[in-house]
């Protein structure tokens, strides 16, 4: 191994027996389950790594769907924005919000608590491959988020399921009924605040079809491609369409299937966005919560028949480049 001592180590995994990797020579990796996420150390984020590292943290990446490095105090927008763009291309912070030009999207509170299970931005054909998300402002507790693994999802589907969703395609929407998924404990409407944010983010209607199993363009992996955009399935009626949606989804929630992160500050995590679902817990009561997520250009996904994802409504050129 040639990893330094003076840059952050993976602390409480390395408490136990050979809590490392073995395969890895430039940073230090420790799975957090079985099934999905890794701890991150012995290195410091920057635009400047070697190659050998990134080459590194991409496959523990892909291997684990989550990673999480800790201790990155130093990281601001712009040195998270050049680690990123070590990774691939950052897009628009969002589809319908411009932002500042560094692609950052702030995840604030005061706006947003989505409380849902989704995979990042599936309502355009090019969904984002790469998300990273910063801790920068955290309540006293709670805020955790927690990721679940689409392809460990489909590969535990029995084979007739399987048989049924390799064959199907669903409609994505920016348009879903944002107040079904709001936290019931926020009776008592939106505020003018809050109204206007997702305004924004629905100014302009995105409708895309998607195949339920993609096939993942770097690894091969088959993976569920559903999550709180899912409008309906095409060809079922609404009553089916919302069945099977639950039975799919309890599939890719099931807490072995997961891994929860317990966010402090100078944490950065960044996932796999086609194998992989995320849910930020909003059981911090009326704190300030804020997270700056970049996220980087992907695929239009493909089915298993090789077949392509359809925009059906709005033109999403200019959130990403297509490679
Ligand atoms: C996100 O949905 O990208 C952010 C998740 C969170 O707020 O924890």
């Amino acid at each position: 191994m040639t990893i330094t001592t003076d840059r952050p180590t993976v602390t409480e995994s390395a408490n136990r027996p050979d809590a490392y990797d073995p395969s890895y020579s430039h940073i230090q990796v420790a799975k957090t389950g079985e099934l999905i996420g890794a701890r991150i150390g012995g290195v410091r984020l920057s635009g400047d790594l070697d190659d050998a590292v990134v080459a590194e943290i991409r496959r523990a990446l892909l291997e684990n769907k989550v990673i999480f490095f800790s201790g990155q105090d130093h990281l601001d927008d712009g040195i998270q924005h050049e680690f990123a763009s070590r990774l691939g291309t950052p897009t628009l912070p969002h589809p319908n919000v411009r932002g500042d030009g560094k692609s950052v999207l702030s995840i604030d509170s005061d706006y947003s608590k989505a409380n849902s299970w989704h995979t990042d931005v599936t309502f355009v054909d090019r969904i984002p491959a790469i998300s990273l998300l910063r801790a920068i402002t955290l309540p006293t507790h709670g805020g955790n988020t927690v990721w679940a693994n689409t392809v460990t999802a489909y590969e535990a589907l029995h084979p007739a399921v399987k048989a049924l969703v390799n064959q199907l395609w669903a409609v994505h929407t920016n348009l879903y009924d944002y107040a079904a998924d709001r936290d019931e404990k926020r009776i008592g409407g939106i505020d003018v605040k809050e109204q206007s944010y997702y305004d924004e983010f629905r100014k302009q209607a995105f409708e895309t079809e998607h195949p339920v199993v993609r096939v993942h363009p770097e690894t091969g992996e088959r993976s569920l491609l559903l999550g709180h955009f899912v409008k309906y399935f095409v060809g079922l009626k609404s009553a089916d369409s919302s069945d099977l949606f639950q039975l799919l989804q309890r599939q890719v929630t099931k807490l072995e299937n997961t891994v929860r992160w317990n966010w402090s500050l100078g944490d950065l995590a960044i996932w796999d966005n086609r194998a992989t679902q995320h849910y930020g817990v909003a059981d911090y009561g009326q704190q300030k919560r804020v997270l700056h997520r970049i996220t980087l250009a992907g695929d239009v996904p493909v089915s298993i028949d090789g077949v392509t994802s359809t925009p059906r409504k709005g033109d999403a050129s200019h959130f990403s480049d297509l490679g």
